[in-house]
């Protein structure tokens, strides 16, 4: 083809080449940009085609261009001189790696020198830079490339979920639309050969209640319906949610780890050496009542220094406290005898334990974990509704939205942490379970929007328990088939190990310095310069970066089937209408709630 067009080219040659830049001097830019009709206009972030011979193709990025005014000194024929002005631009690229024999590689230090030809790349030479590295069975794709619409970018879509991904950009930039995007496009592919759902299994933590509208058919969890079982929460998050953390005080820890472990023990089934086992982090069921119980009995027994208490219980059995006896301490209606002489009394140190925990028990906003309904739920019941399985099989569900919009502020961590806990262990338990041969039958991915809210890099008491199970997840969850996906539009505020992690990046339009930088680290010296486009990225624009993608692309998402809700409420075109009666009482009512 390049033959062909040969005398129609116009005159584009390379006048310098650098370890990684390559500068070429083009007489006429628009003539030289059309060359090849499939393509749009040249512009920065275009690929051209470097080349000795047909075989053996540099391919470059253009990452900026100028015009030179060249002035020559001629002759004219009536023998005046005259100076000619001679307009030049010139181009500066970036090598991204060498076509031979249609088949893509990095790097490009296989230049001879001088390159004779410099043409704008074909349609046909860019697609086969994606193809290069990826297999039928293995593309995963929802975009196509920013400087050519008809040319699709797809990522080796076992790399990009197995590996941890996070989609940044500032607000606006089109993040939720890729989140979007991308889960739609991992819900709908199929093999041939059946018919229902996939086995995609995907948990969205959505902050802004805006998924619902682009998954209609998810497994739809929020406030109103969510029980997240209290017996569930591991020390940390117990710990974080019943024990005033300011004031640190081992006491009633101890305490408290005493009566929950004891707690447990009480009500399990098992025999006399299993119960042994139990832990204070052991996932089984203890009754919160009746710790507060035994709360109150210690805390009583406190008062009296230097004192034996003698417990009574309702039948009249006097008991002393010990190991053995702790559990009595649950019971109802014991009564204090006495014994000694009682020197004087200390204040009871756990009464704003007990006041705490009581003001706990009664907020209705907690009642998602501490009702009836989240005493009662089995193990198995709380992580089916989490990933979609349901009693009735017609109701299972690719995608399980957890809305965390109406979460007491002071539960979100431990929500969040609890959840992703679980699912971690439900990938490490159920490999276990799997013969050796098989690495994962159910792979999940955990997708966290507006994710620097529960891992940023603060290590304030209040982030602990989801960062912990967060990061922890981003360390070793893909051996369990548990990816993470991490939406955010402050990049330099998430915790530096999540992002560390990460091995695909959809960068959208970032406009802080610092966010902007943090993307520049991730991509290869010699196309740092790409990250200058971040902050003129338009909506739906990206950086895509990473090992699931053959070389840094500029890509544009492709429009999802259904949106996310907007978070923009319409003021100017609401303002214009008519002014509205308000129902005070029935927002009242759902404010009481
Ligand atoms: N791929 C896309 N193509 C075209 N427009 C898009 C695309 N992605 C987002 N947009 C537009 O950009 C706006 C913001 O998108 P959104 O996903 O809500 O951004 P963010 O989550 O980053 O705040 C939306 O109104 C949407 O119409
Ligand atoms: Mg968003």
């Amino acid at each position: 083809m390049a033959n062909q067009n040969e005398a129609t080219e116009p005159n584009a040659e390379v006048i310098a080449v650098y370890p990684n830049r390559v500068k070429i001097s083009v007489d006429d830019l628009s003539k030289f940009s059309t060359i090849d009709s499939q393509l749009e206009k040249l512009r920065v972030g275009s690929y051209l085609e470097v080349s000795d011979d047909d075989n053996h193709k540099l391919i470059v990025i253009i990452e900026s261009y100028s015009i030179e005014y060249k002035e020559d000194k001629v002759i004219d024929e009536s023998g005046e001189e005259r100076i000619l002005k001679n307009k030049k631009y010139i181009i500066e690229a970036n090598p991204l790696g060498t076509l031979v024999n249609d088949k893509f590689q990095r790097g490009g230090d296989s230049l001879t020198i001088p390159p004779t030809k410099v043409r704008p790349a074909s349609a046909d030479d860019i697609k086969k830079i994606y193809q290069s590295d990826v297999t039928e069975n293995e593309k995963f794709s929802f975009a196509t490339l920013l400087t050519n619409k008809e040319i699709e970018v797809p990522v080796n879509g076992n790399k990009f979920f197995n590996k941890h991904f996070a989609i940044v950009g500032s607000t606006g930039s089109g993040k939720s639309h890729t989140v979007a995007k991308v889960l739609q496009e991992a819900v709908s592919t199929k093999n041939a050969g059946y018919d229902g759902l996939n086995n995609s299994h995907i948990v969205i933590f959505d902050v802004h209640g805006e998924y619902k509208k682009a998954f209609p058919n998810s497994n739809y969890i929020d406030i109103d319906n969510l029980t997240l079982p209290y017996w569930l929460l591991n020390s940390d998050e117990l710990t974080e949610l019943f024990i005033d953390t300011d004031a640190n005080d081992h006491n009633q820890r101890s305490v408290f780890q005493e009566a929950v472990t004891s707690n447990k023990k009480k009500h399990s089934k098992d025999d006399a050496l299993t119960k042994s086992k139990i832990h204070f982090d052991s996932p089984l069921f203890f009754d919160i009542n009746e710790v507060l119980q035994y709360l109150k009995y210690r805390n009583t027994e406190q008062k009296q220094k230097d004192t034996t208490i003698i417990w009574v219980d309702s039948t009249g059995e006097e008991f002393t406290f010990s190991e053995k006896t702790s559990s009595r301490l649950f019971e109802k209606g014991l009564k204090i005898k006495e014994k000694g002489s009682a020197t004087g009394t200390l204040n009871s140190k756990f009464i704003n334990f007990i006041n705490r925990l009581e003001i706990k028990l009664n907020d209705k906003r907690l009642d998602f974990l501490l009702n009836e309904k989240a005493k009662n739920i089995t193990f198995e019941n709380t992580i089916k509704q989490f990933i979609g399985y349901s009693d009735d099989t017609n109701k299972n569900s690719n995608v399980t939205i957890i809305d965390l919009g109406g979460i007491p502020f002071e539960a979100l961590s431990i929500t969040v942490s609890l959840i992703s806990r679980m699912l971690f262990e439900f990938g490490f338990y159920y490999k276990k379970k799997l013969n050796e041969d098989i690495d994962c039958e159910t792979p999940i991915l955990l997708l966290y929007e507006e994710a620097h809210k529960y891992v940023p890099k603060s290590d304030l008491v209040k982030y602990r328990s989801s960062k912990t199970a967060i990061e922890r997840i981003a360390k070793e969850g893909r051996k369990y088939g548990v990816t993470l996906g991490i939406v955010s539009q402050r990049p330099s505020e998430v915790s530096e190990t999540i992002f560390s992690q990460c091995n695909t990046f959809i960068a959208m339009r970032l406009t802080n310095p610092d966010d902007q930088n943090y993307v520049k680290k991730l991509l290869p010296d010699t196309m740092g310069n790409m990250t200058e486009m971040l902050p003129s990225l338009k909506a739906g624009d990206a950086l895509l970066v990473g090992e699931s993608i053959t070389i840094p692309s500029l890509v544009h998402l492709n429009e999802c089937s259904s949106s996310p809700k907007s978070s923009d409420i319409k003021y100017i075109e609401v303002w214009k209408e008519k002014w509205k009666e308000v129902k005070f009482d029935d927002i009242i009512k759902e404010w009481k709630k």
